[in-house]
């Protein structure tokens, strides 16, 4: 595996695979990488020639400088992970390389229709940073495909649509969620939990599966009120559970007009916000297919 810190070098070598048509798979990240990133690189190692894994920590995508602060990053060992798991490329930019002085502002694309609800009032701003990154990000690696968690419903539906409006060439495929063995979906946000607080918060997990097993008989503004009764345990205070259409976001109120209806929660854990959901209904079809 290659590291490559600057934009142009690693522009330099992914359009040397494209001359030899090859495919291209790229999976955007943050760093503090677990397994449910090595599930979206062994995805894209499968379906392309080539994989590249960026890691870079957006500061525009942060609405609280605390938590950009205390993002957990390790590089090295992140090296490591993706190179065991068979990685082509690592581009790991600074901020000047990705946000030249030059380049400040991001695409112009009206995401409103898609961040009225659930993360998008609780993080101002927040996904018109992730658009801005992704956009540089995708423009720079130029990939076929792109690799998102489903863990990020709201965040994977936004990348879909910019990657459509704005006639982009690169296709997205998003992976499912992978989970702790008592169903804590993996996050790099965890290992800011104690161990006590990890094994608790099963309780997410636990109501999401009571949220769609209560589906076929309950209507939906009840089962969230009751989940939110739940989830509010003293260590835990969630701040969102909405049962919405998977397209749209829009709460829904009979489960029988949606072909796709997804749970989607975020939940304080003491200091440590985490976010988790559950396709209640349909299935959703950016799910990966080819194989090479
Ligand atoms: O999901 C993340 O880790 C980030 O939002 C992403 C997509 C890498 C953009 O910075």
């Amino acid at each position: 595996m290659k590291t490559y810190k600057r934009v142009s070098t690693i522009k330099k070598y992914l359009a040397s695979h494209r001359r030899k048509k090859q495919t291209i798979g790229f999976i955007p990240t943050m760093g503090a990488l677990h397994e449910g990133h090595v599930s979206l690189a062994k995805a894209s190692i499968e379906e392309n020639d080539i994989t590249v894994v960026s890691v870079f920590v957006n500061p525009t995508q942060f609405n609280q400088t605390e938590d950009l602060k205390k993002y957990p990053r390790n590089l090295e060992k992140d090296a490591a992970i993706l190179k065991e798991a068979g990685v082509d490329y690592l581009f790991a930019p600074s901020v000047n390389q990705v946000y030249p002085l030059s380049k400040k502002t991001g695409p112009k694309l009206d995401i409103d229709h898609l961040t009225f609800s659930m993360e998008g009032p609780n993080r101002p701003g927040h996904f018109e940073g992730v658009v801005q990154v992704v956009h540089r990000l995708v423009k720079i690696t130029n990939p076929d495909l792109i690799y998102m968690g489903q863990k990020d419903f709201q965040q994977f539906t936004i990348i879909q649509y910019m990657l459509t409006h704005l006639k982009m060439r690169t296709r997205l495929r998003v992976c499912p969620i992978i989970r702790e063995e008592n169903g804590l979906a993996m996050s790099s946000r965890n290992q800011r939990l104690s161990k006590k607080i990890k094994t608790e918060a099963s309780i997410i997990y636990n109501n999401l599966v009571a949220a769609k097993k209560a589906l076929k008989s309950k209507k939906p503004d009840a089962i969230e009120r009751k989940a939110m009764k739940d989830l509010k345990t003293g260590v835990f205070d969630p701040e969102y559970f909405e049962i919405v259409d998977g397209y749209t976001f829009k709460k829904i109120t009979n489960p029988n007009r949606h072909k796709l209806i997804v749970a989607c929660t975020a939940v304080w854990a003491k200091k440590v916000r985490l976010i988790d959901n559950m396709i209640l209904k349909g299935e959703h079809l950016l799910y990966p297919k080819k194989k090479k």
